[in-house]
């Protein structure tokens, strides 16, 4: 598989002292769903934001194998709300074309089918006001999709979500990612929907973080992301990866 991004003995510490990474090195195939999870406070969103050029690492560095700057190739989804209280639904998710130079005819077109996918298009004239937690993370989603960046960041999108909205959020997301074949890099805590989604998932570290494992995840896809959680190899990977992470913390 091709390369997208390597990331090579990333460290991060900051002005205050606090190391929140050490030598991170990875390296993510063009397309593919790599998860990372990790104890909290371990650099989960340090290094998401490095990943994203928004942030400097101290030593190592980042590399996209297409070149140019990092930040024109990049769409986040953040651990928090996201989306301005103050645009409707539609122009919400149209800050994800700024840079694009679409027509505006072409920018409506695109707004509509990302709401479409994310089943969002009855509410596009909607305030966020106006959304469940849930709908506000499809309208982030959406957004991310909608900017036609080649790697898609994703920071525990689904965290402050119920059980319920969160396990249909898994199968939209991975319905979309079918569709596009962007990388994402998805972060959580969640050991069970990094199992879900992911073709890799990337065990870290207590503080300061450090890459500890690296399992691949063998099911076909498309996945079916409720029945999945009934099949007995799905069961016996959460239960690897969850002592995979408890051997990280004492490490
Ligand atoms: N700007 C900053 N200045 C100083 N320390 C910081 C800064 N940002 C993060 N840290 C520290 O770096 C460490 C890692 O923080 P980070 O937010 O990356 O953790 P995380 O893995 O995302 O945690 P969580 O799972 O709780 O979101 C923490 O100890 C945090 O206090
Ligand atoms: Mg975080």
């Amino acid at each position: 598989m091709d390369r997208e991004m390597i990331v090579d003995a990333v460290s991060k510490r900051f002005e205050d002292g606090t190391t929140a990474l050490d030598g991170v090195s990875l390296e993510f195939a063009r397309g593919e769903f790599a998860a990372i999870v990790g104890p909290s406070g371990c650099g989960k969103t340090t290094l998401l934001r490095i990943l994203a050029g928004l942030e400097e690492p101290t030593s190592g560095h980042v590399e996209l194998a297409a070149g140019g700057g990092r930040r024109d190739h990049m769409a986040m989804v953040f651990q928090e709300q996201s989306i301005y209280p103050w645009m409707r639904v539609r122009e919400n998710v149209a800050v994800g074309l700024h840079g694009l130079g679409l027509a505006l005819a072409a920018a409506r077109a695109k707004v509509e089918e990302q709401l479409d996918l994310v089943g969002l298009r009855a509410f596009a004239g909607a305030f966020p006001h106006q959304l469940s937690g849930g709908m506000k993370q499809r309208v982030s989603i959406a957004r991310a999709f909608a900017s036609e960046r080649r790697v898609l960041l994703m920071d525990e999108p689904f965290a402050a979500l119920d059980e319920q909205t969160k396990i249909g959020l898994h199968g939209e997301l991975l319905r979309i990612w079918e569709h596009t074949r962007k990388t994402v890099v998805f972060i959580t805590h969640g050991i069970e929907e990094s199992v879900v989604l992911a073709d890799r998932v990337y065990v870290m570290t207590g503080r300061p973080g450090r890459i500890h494992a690296r399992v691949d995840v063998p099911f076909s896809r498309p996945r079916d992301v409720v029945a999945l959680r009934g099949d007995p190899e799905f069961g016996r990977l959460v239960v690897h990866v969850w002592g995979l992470l408890r051997e990280g913390m004492a490490a």
